[in-house]
């Protein structure tokens, strides 16, 4: 018998946090009751005003493609969108509208990237940026950052990273999964450290309506020296909670505006039309419903981090922005972010992502999500408490 040849596919990484959905989702279908703290999923509905403009939008006929960088006054909202959340200003021209934020980074990365450049990621960092650069065939090279700078970087903790190979740093802030907000010092470390190079930086700002405590989000195209080399991308995924409709913006360099249209012209085309014609009403119309969320998401961040600082072994700082907090669980006794992982979802039904999905070197850390809704907060918090009874002394400081 001739044996059949069968093509093989490249081996690509999968999401880790689809890859814990798909697994939360097959327990409960086995009849397991799971508390999802595991993925970046609002609880809320989308705001009603959106939801009607979109079936109005269906009803008028915006159900063909549009130009590739979107409806004019689409691109019109997001800019205004840019200015007043992200404060960064750019000309209409400059702006893309996407379908997701996430394909706003590639997008971006393709338009800048080609095979054996590098890319600095800066830990811990979203999980799908590595496998982007992979796709990419790029090169990524790591800023690890830790408690000890605060999570912090310096211009040298960047250029220690940098070589004449480097073409972007990929940034994001408010972070996911260490929730702190880019200060004014790591801005001015981003511009000196690229200043007089040819690199890039790509900022995923997805979180920027997503910031507590009257803090405040700072772009780093809001800088002078870095607003022509930075693309600024944003969505209404999670401020919105719109995650389905697959809609974000990119705030693009002048002169990578021809590359990123060649690029989405030639992959997506455009952005789906009666969506970009909802998302004019998202961008303009529901602010009070916007800062509602934002408002319970601080709650709940609160609730929830005070449980988790009430584990012995957990250590944590308040997150200033997004939807996770990020523990450092290596004295908690209990193994490492994987194990601590794999104990919340057999003993507790709390599904959570290890820390080595953000980065190879925090197998020490386990990342909580407080998007989901305020029951399974509270719920998980005294799941969290009964457990604490049971925990081993917590491993004294090396
Ligand atoms: C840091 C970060 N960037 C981008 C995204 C994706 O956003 P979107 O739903 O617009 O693709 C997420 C979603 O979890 C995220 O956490």
């Amino acid at each position: 018998m001739t044996s059949i040849k069968v093509p093989q596919a490249r081996p690509l990484p999968k999401s880790a946090t689809f890859e814990i959905a798909r697994r939360v989702a097959d327990l409960r279908a086995q009849g397991r009751t799971v508390l999802d703290l595991a993925t970046g999923e609002p609880s809320f509905d989308t705001p009603v005003a959106v939801v009607r403009a979109a079936e109005q939008a269906l009803r008028d006929g915006y159900t063909h493609y549009t130009p590739s960088g979107g409806l004019a006054e689409t691109r019109e909202a997001a800019r205004e969108t840019l200015g007043r959340h992200h404060g960064v200003r750019v000309r209409t021209e400059q702006v893309f509208i996407v379908p997701s934020a996430k394909y706003g980074i590639f997008a971006s990365l393709a338009s800048i990237v080609t095979p054996g450049d590098e890319v600095v990621l800066v830990g811990p960092h979203w999980v799908s940026y590595e496998p982007m650069l992979v796709l990419l065939g790029a090169v990524p090279r790591h800023l690890v950052l830790d408690s000890a700078s605060n999570y912090r970087f310096s211009a040298p903790s960047l250029r220690s990273v940098m070589s004449s190979r480097t073409r972007a740093i990929l940034i994001n802030t408010p972070g996911n999964p260490s929730g702190r907000v880019l200060d004014t010092g790591e801005i001015e470390a981003l511009a000196e450290a690229c200043a007089d190079s040819d690199c890039w930086i790509v900022s995923d700002e997805i979180y920027a309506q997503i910031v507590f405590d009257g803090g405040v989000h700072l772009a780093p195209a809001s800088h002078p020296a870095l607003a022509e080399r930075t693309f600024t991308v944003g969505g209404l995924s999670k401020s919105h909670a719109m995650t389905g409709w697959r809609l974000g913006y990119v705030g693009v360099p002048q002169s990578a505006v021809n590359a990123i249209d060649a690029t989405v012209q030639n992959t997506v085309g455009c952005a789906p039309a009666f969506v970009q014609r909802a998302s004019v009403v998202a961008m303009r119309e529901v602010d009070a419903e916007v800062a509602a969320m934002v408002a319970e998401y601080q709650r709940r961040r609160d609730e929830l981090c005070g449980a988790l600082a009430s584990v012995p072994g957990f250590r944590l700082s308040t997150p200033q922005g997004a939807l996770y907090a990020w523990v450092d669980i290596s004295r908690a006794g209990r193994g490492d972010g994987g194990e601590i992982a794999r104990l919340l979802l057999e003993e507790l039904g709390i599904a959570v992502a290890p820390g080595h999905a953000f980065g190879a070197e925090y197998t020490d850390f386990v990342r909580f999500a407080y998007g989901c809704g305020s029951d399974a907060i509270s719920a998980a918090c005294a799941a969290l408490a009964k457990w604490s009874l049971t925990a081993p002394q917590p491993l004294a400081s090396p």
